[in-house]
């Protein structure tokens, strides 16, 4: 029993992807204050862009730069090098090309993203041997 649940999840999640994808656009459910690559930029990039901004470019996408890694490999340009370009598309509504483009979180959340210089981890306030000041987090 709990092993054929198990085994109709993923088919339950394509279905519920495919509902979604003819009506509203994909998006996430709030916009996080410190969008991370790990966190939340790297799955979001991986479930809806990647299928053709991926290490082999595919339905005529670019070749000069992928979004499956965060950073430049050779030539091409990663996710950390494009996130200001990737805030402008969104926002734009051109990507992903089937016309619906993305949500308003997700937007506002690759925007929160390239304004905060693409962070890649959730960010560690760093306070060893300091007094006070700045803690690289943007606190004191
Ligand atoms: C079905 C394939 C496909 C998917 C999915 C897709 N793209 Fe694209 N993308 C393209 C193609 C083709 C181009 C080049 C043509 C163009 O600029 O319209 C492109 C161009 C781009 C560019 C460069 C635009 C410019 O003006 O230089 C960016 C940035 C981009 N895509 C980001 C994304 C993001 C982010 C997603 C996911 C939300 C995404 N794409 C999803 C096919 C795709």
């Amino acid at each position: 029993m709990q092993r054929s649940m198990r085994k109709s999840r993923p088919l339950l999640a394509l279905v519920l992807l495919w509902a979604c994808g003819t009506e509203a656009p994909p998006d996430v459910p709030f916009v996080p204050d410190y969008p991370t690559w790990d966190e939340h930029i790297r799955p979001f990039l991986a479930e809806h862009c990647v299928l053709c901004h991926g290490e082999r470019p595919r339905n005529g996408a670019p070749s000069e730069f992928r979004l499956d890694v965060y950073d430049d490999v050779g030539a091409q340009q990663g996710a950390r090098s494009m996130a200001p370009k990737i805030a402008e598309v969104l926002e734009r509504g051109k990507m992903p090309p089937d016309g619906v483009g993305v949500g308003p979180n997700a937007r506002a959340m690759f925007r929160r993203w390239a304004e905060l210089g693409a962070p890649r981890s959730p960010c560690t306030p760093s306070c060893e041997g300091r007094e006070c000041g700045d803690d690289g987090c943007k606190g004191s």
